[in-house]
């Protein structure tokens, strides 16, 4: 199969908070951010599989500071890493006063996705080839936290006892 480099998968999403976005404290529901990623990163893992991906797990995702209502959210993702069948996508959320055009890094995760073939089965994807600085770091990385998950993963099934 063609590798493809994280680049081909890059995706950028920006959406204004409105009212309706926010939660009785007059912030943004964390469930907006929730959102904002899992359809930033859907599309990530699409590019690089051509293929239907399903989400399979979210990595830990800190809210350090509340996003306000007025804010134009901006997520950017790509696929850092690829298994046989899952890849890993990284994602960053930023939040732009859009007044000031200050910007603030509010959160950033990482999440799975699995492709499906026309069945609903689990099919391979694409290599990732990383080849800047960053990329490689990214992948290698990725690669790290995808053999932690296998073995938290193992542990959680009884299958590590
Ligand atoms: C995606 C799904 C078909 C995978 O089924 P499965 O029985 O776990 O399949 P496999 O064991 O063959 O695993 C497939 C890949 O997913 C990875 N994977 C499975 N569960 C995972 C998890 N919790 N976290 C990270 N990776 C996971 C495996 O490591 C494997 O990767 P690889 O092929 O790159 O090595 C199944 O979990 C599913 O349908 N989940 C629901 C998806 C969904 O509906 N999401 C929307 C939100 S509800």
């Amino acid at each position: 199969m063609q590798p493809k480099h994280p680049r081909d998968s890059e995706t950028i999403m920006s959406e204004l908070m409105m009212p309706q976005h926010a939660n009785i404290m007059g912030n943004v529901f964390g469930g907006v951010i929730l959102s904002l990623v899992d359809r930033v990163a859907a599309v990530a893992a699409i590019c690089h599989a051509s293929k239907p991906c399903v989400i399979v797990s979210v990595d830990k995702v800190d809210f350090k500071e509340p996003i306000h209502v007025g804010e134009l959210l901006t997520a950017y993702s790509r696929v850092n890493f690829a298994g046989r069948t899952s890849m890993e996508v990284g994602v960053k959320i930023i939040a732009e006063n859009v007044l000031t055009g200050e910007k603030r890094h509010t959160n950033s995760c990482y999440v799975t996705y699995v492709a499906l073939d026309d069945t609903g089965v689990p099919t391979e994807v694409p290599p990732v080839v990383p080849e800047t600085p960053d990329e490689k770091r990214r992948y290698n990385r990725a690669a790290k936290r995808r053999a932690s998950r296998v073995m938290d993963r193992r542990y959680d099934t009884g299958a590590g006892e």
